[in-house]
C-alpha cells in the first residue's frame, strides 16, 4: 500500500495532538493534523519534532463550520483523505436545570454535526475511489449513559448512531468506518469539564440535586478518573491498531475495565441491569464503589492498562 493521507481534527491538544504524532511518526503515513485556531500550534509543533512539515502539516479547519472544511480539503492534492480521524470534541457535565438550550446545541454542533459535516466532505471522494477509512473518537459514554453526562452521552449516541447506520452502505462502497470508545482519558478535556463545573452555578438545580452533584458524584468522578484513565498515548497507539488492521472492527474500546459495564447493557434488553447497577453503587454501596474501584485499578494494572 502507498502512502496514505490522514486528515485528522482537533490536534491542539489531547487524543488528536498524540493520534496525529504517532501516525506521522509511522512510515506510510502523512499526517494533515488541524485545529480550528492555528495560534495554539506551538504544542503540537514541539512533540511533532523532525516530522513536523515532513509527514506531518498543520491545517486550520474549525469543525463546526462547513467552509472551514471545505477549503482544507480542497487545499489538498486532488482532495485525496484516505483516513479521516474525526476527535475534535467537548465535554459538558451537571444538572440538566444548569445548562442553558443553547449551550447544549453547541455541543451537539461539535461533537455530533461537526462529525457529519466532515463525512460529508469526504464520503463521496471515498465512494467514487471505492477506498478509505473514517475513524471517529466516540466514547465509552456512546454505549452507556452517565450521571450528570446527560447531554455529553446524547451527543455520542448520536455519533454512534449515525455511523452505525452508515457503515452498511460505506461498506458496499469499500469504505471502512471505525468508533474509538475510550473511557476517561487524561487531557484538557477532563481539565476543562471539572473547571466548569467548579464554576457552575448550581442555583437552577434543588438543593439536593445540587448536593448529589456536588458531594457524590464530583468526587466519585474524580477517582475514577485518577484510578483509570488512560493517556492519549494509548488511545493514539491503539489508534494506529485499528488503521492498520487488514479488517479492523467497527466498534473497539480502548479500556478493559470498562468491558463489564457495558455487557451489562446487553446482557438485558428491558435496560433494569445497568440502571440497578449504578443506581447501587452510587446510592446504597458507596463504600463497594470504593472496593470495585480498587479491583478495576488492579486488574487495569496486570492487563498492562489498555486493552490490546
Ligand atoms: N478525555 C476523555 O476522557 C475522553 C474520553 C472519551 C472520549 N473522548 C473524546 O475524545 C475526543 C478528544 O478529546 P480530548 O480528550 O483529546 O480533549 P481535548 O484535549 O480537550 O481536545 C479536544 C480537541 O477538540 C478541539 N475542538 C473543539 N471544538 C472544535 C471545533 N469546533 N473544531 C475543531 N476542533 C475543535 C479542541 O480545540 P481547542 O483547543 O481549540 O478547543 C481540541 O483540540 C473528543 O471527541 C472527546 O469527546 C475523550
Amino acid at each position: 500500500m502507498g502512502t496514505r493521507r490522514v486528515l485528522v481534527t482537533g490536534c491542539s491538544s489531547g487524543i488528536g495532538m498524540a493520534v496525529a504524532v504517532r501516525l506521522a511518526k509511522e512510515k506510510g503515513f502523512k499526517v494533515v493534523a488541524t485545529m480550528r485556531d492555528l495560534e495554539k500550534r506551538e504544542p503540537l509543533e514541539r512533540v511533532a519534532g523532525d516530522t513536523l512539515n515532513r509527514s506531518l502539516e498543520i491545517r486550520q479547519l474549525d469543525a463546526c463550520c462547513e467552509d472551514s472544511i471545505r477549503e482544507c480539503v480542497d487545499s489538498l492534492q486532488d482532495r485525496r483523505v484516505d483516513v479521516l480521524v474525526s476527535n475534535a470534541g467537548v465535554g459538558m457535565i451537571g444538572p440538566l436545570e444548569c445548562h442553558s438550550v443553547s449551550d447544549m446545541q453547541g455541543l451537539f454542533d461539535t461533537n455530533f454535526f461537526g462529525l457529519v459535516r466532515l463525512v460529508k466532505e469526504v464520503l463521496p471522494d471515498m465512494k467514487r475511489r471505492r477506498s478509505g477509512h473514517i475513524v471517529v473518537m466516540s466514547s465509552i459514554m456512546g454505549i452507556q449513559g452517565l450521571l450528570f453526562n446527560d447531554v455529553y452521552s446524547a451527543s455520542k449516541f448520536a455519533v454512534e448512531g449515525f455511523c452505525e447506520s452508515l457503515a452498511v452502505q460505506a461498506m458496499k462502497f469499500s469504505v471502512k468506518m471505525t468508533l474509538v470508545e475510550p473511557g476517561p482519558v487524561g487531557t484538557e478535556f477532563e481539565r476543562k469539564v471539572y473547571e466548569d463545573a467548579e464554576k457552575m452555578d448550581l442555583a437552577g438545580a434543588d438543593e439536593e440535586t445540587a448536593r448529589i452533584f456536588r458531594e457524590i458524584y464530583l468526587p466519585y468522578s474524580r477517582m475514577v478518573f485518577n484510578s483509570l484513565a488512560q493517556t492519549p498515548e494509548e488511545i493514539a497507539e491503539q489508534t494506529l491498531q485499528l488503521i492498520t488492521a487488514k479488517e479492523p472492527p467497527f466498534r473497539h474500546q480502548t479500556n478493559r475495565v470498562y468491558m463489564p459495564m457495558t455487557a451489562l447493557k446487553h446482557a438485558d434488553p428491558t435496560g433494569r441491569l445497568p440502571l440497578d447497577t449504578f443506581y447501587k453503587l452510587l446510592f446504597k454501596h458507596d463504600s463497594l464503589f470504593t472496593a470495585s474501584l480498587g479491583l478495576l485499578r488492579m486488574l487495569q494494572k496486570r492487563t498492562g492498562k489498555s486493552s490490546n
